[in-house]
Order: structure tokens, then sequence, then C-alpha cells
């Protein structure tokens, strides 16, 4: 496993990778996992999916441009040596892991900005924070080139806007959306979840649970509505004296568009999106359920 930081260096290897394989009249196909690091099992599904192609790029950084003034970048969690052993454990290829100083030499006078979907959910809360991920996803695109770059469903609004810069940008690359993966319990696992008391990781249940809850009620009631969704979620949570909502929404997805309140789950022809925030003392988590047209929820 190859591990690098320098960008210029990741560019020349994958050239002369890709070089190599022609001259044998070979395409190499090369699937990138973007992460933030403190790599966990949803991180290692994404780059099992990558195996897939002849080289697995997993890169670690945390993008210091996707953070606010008052959020968590500097004790977002980190353990390069814990990192550098689950890619190897998987067989990743190539990890990028590069300084800020790699990535911005410079102060960054370019940004990638997609409108309209990240004014709702994550975008609302936190403001700039997807401009922040769609420049540092576009570098790493222009870095790797890849042929596949996968995301986990996790972060829906994230795969939303992603798929927008590609399509409105012609970006040569395909993006896979990768289902949530979830601890026994249901809870979705992600990095911030170490920030958590175990109090406070009790009552975080409730993100799951309710999210389990509104998709049975979907499943057994087909005239639920999206009001009625949105109650349900909302009283679930409130009930949690920890738990302190950031949002609850009922939107179409990918659009994230909102849907009259009165609207039928099963009356609605596109997919539609569960999206939660909830703040447990500073910690903030996220959670989401779709339900697919078929009423068919893809990732439980
Ligand atoms: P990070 O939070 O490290 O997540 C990296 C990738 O792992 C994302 O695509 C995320 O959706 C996925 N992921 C996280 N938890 C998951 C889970 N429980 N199941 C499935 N997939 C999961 O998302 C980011 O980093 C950054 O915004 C990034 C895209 C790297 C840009 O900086």
């Amino acid at each position: 496993m190859m591990i690098i930081k320098e960008p210029k260096e990741l560019q020349q290897e994958l050239k002369r990778r890709r070089f190599e394989a022609a001259k044998q009249g070979r395409e190499l196909t090369v699937g990138l996992v973007p992460t933030m690091g403190y790599l966990h099992e949803g991180h290692a599904s994404l780059i099992r999916k990558a195996r897939a192609n002849d080289v697995v790029v997993l890169s670690i950084f945390v993008n210091p441009i996707q953070f606010g003034p008052n959020e968590d970048l500097d004790r977002y969690p980190r353990d390069a040596a814990r990192d550098l052993a689950l890619a190897e454990k998987e067989c990743v290829d190539i990890v990028f892991m590069p300084e800020v100083q790699h990535m911005y030499p410079q102060p960054t006078k370019t940004k990638i900005q997609v409108e309209g979907l990240t004014s709702s959910l994550c975008g609302a809360s936190r403001p700039g924070h997807f401009d922040g991920v769609t420049t540092v996803v576009a570098k790493l695109f222009h870095i790797t080139k890849p042929d596949f770059a996968y995301f986990g469903m996790k972060d829906a609004q994230q795969v939303a806007v992603l798929s927008q810069m590609v399509a409105d940008l012609n970006m040569d690359v395909q993006l896979v959306p990768c289902p949530i993966v979830r601890e026994s319990d249901g809870m979705a696992l992600s990095s911030r979840n170490v920030y958590l008391n175990e109090e406070q990781r009790s009552q975080a249940l409730v993100l799951s649970a309710s999210l389990k809850e509104a998709y049975e009620l979907v499943q057994e009631q087909k005239s639920t509505t999206a009001a009625e969704l949105k109650k349900l979620l909302t009283e679930r949570i409130e009930a949690k004296p920890l738990a302190e909502i950031d949002y609850v929404e009922v939107l179409t997805f990918p659009e994230l568009e909102p849907i009259s309140e009165q609207t039928r789950l099963s009356d609605y022809e596109g997919d539609i999106i569960a999206a939660l925030a909830v703040k447990f003392g500073s910690t903030r988590l996220i959670d989401n359920m779709l339900f697919q047209k078929k009423d068919v929820a893809l990732h439980v």
C-alpha cells in the first residue's frame, strides 16, 4: 500500500499506472473513496465496493473549509495509525493523506457552489459547509481522475449535491451511492459517535429507531402523509430529554424540495427522504431514511 501526501505525486503515480496498463493494452479503472478519516465500518463498506476497480484510492483529509467557525474542526477525531491499519486490511492500493498546506498551499480563491440543493437541511444549519465539500471533492476528482467515486447515503444531501455538481460540470466520473451501515442496535456509524457519553449514546438511538418506526408506519398505512411522518419523528425525538432538534424534514429526493404536508407518501411519484439532524450536548448527529417509489426503503 502506498501512502502519498502531495497531490502532484498522486497525479504522477496514477498517470504512470495508467500508462503501464495502456502499454499492455489494458485500461485501468480507478475507484476513489473520499473520507475525513477516523475510519469505521461505514467507510470500510465503501472501500469494499471500490475494490471492483483496478486501483482503489482512499483519501483521508479533514477538510478545514467545510467546517464553520464554531464547529468541531479542532477536535475532529484523528488516528492516522489506526486508519492506515484499516486501509491495509481492506486492501487499499493508495492512501492519499495530504496536509492542509498540500491541499491549500495558498488562500483559495476558487470555490464550487451548488445552488438550491444546499439551502435546506444541513446547508441551512451549516452555512458554507457544502461549498467546502464540493470544492474539496472537485479537487480530489481532478487529482485522481477516478472512474468511480463512492459516497455513503448517511450523508444523503452530500450525495444529491455532488451528483448535481458532476452533472452540471460534465465531470467524467460515476458516483456510487452506498447504503448506510449501522450498529447492531440501529445506530448509524459516524466518526462523531465517539463524542457521545453513555447516556447520550443511549438516547441517540431514537434517531434510527424513530426512522424505522416511520418506515413501518408507511408500510402498514398507505395513507400516511408527510405531516404525520414528521409529527411521529418529532414526538419520538422530543421525548428524549438530551435531544435538541436541529431539523426534522420530509423532502423529495434527490431534488430536496418540500412536499405538501397532506401528500400521502404512497401517492408521490418519486422518492422521498425523511432526514434528521439532532444535537446531543455539543454533538450533532444526522440520519435519514429513503422511501423509494415502491415504498421500499433502500437503507433500513
Ligand atoms: P466522512 O464523514 O469521513 O465520510 C466519508 C464517506 O463515508 C462519506 O461518503 C459518508 O457518507 C460515508 N459514511 C460515513 N458514515 C457512513 C455509514 N454509517 N454508512 C455508510 N457510509 C458512511 O463525508 C465526508 O467525510 C466529507 O464530507 C468528504 C466527502 C470526505 C469531503 O471532505
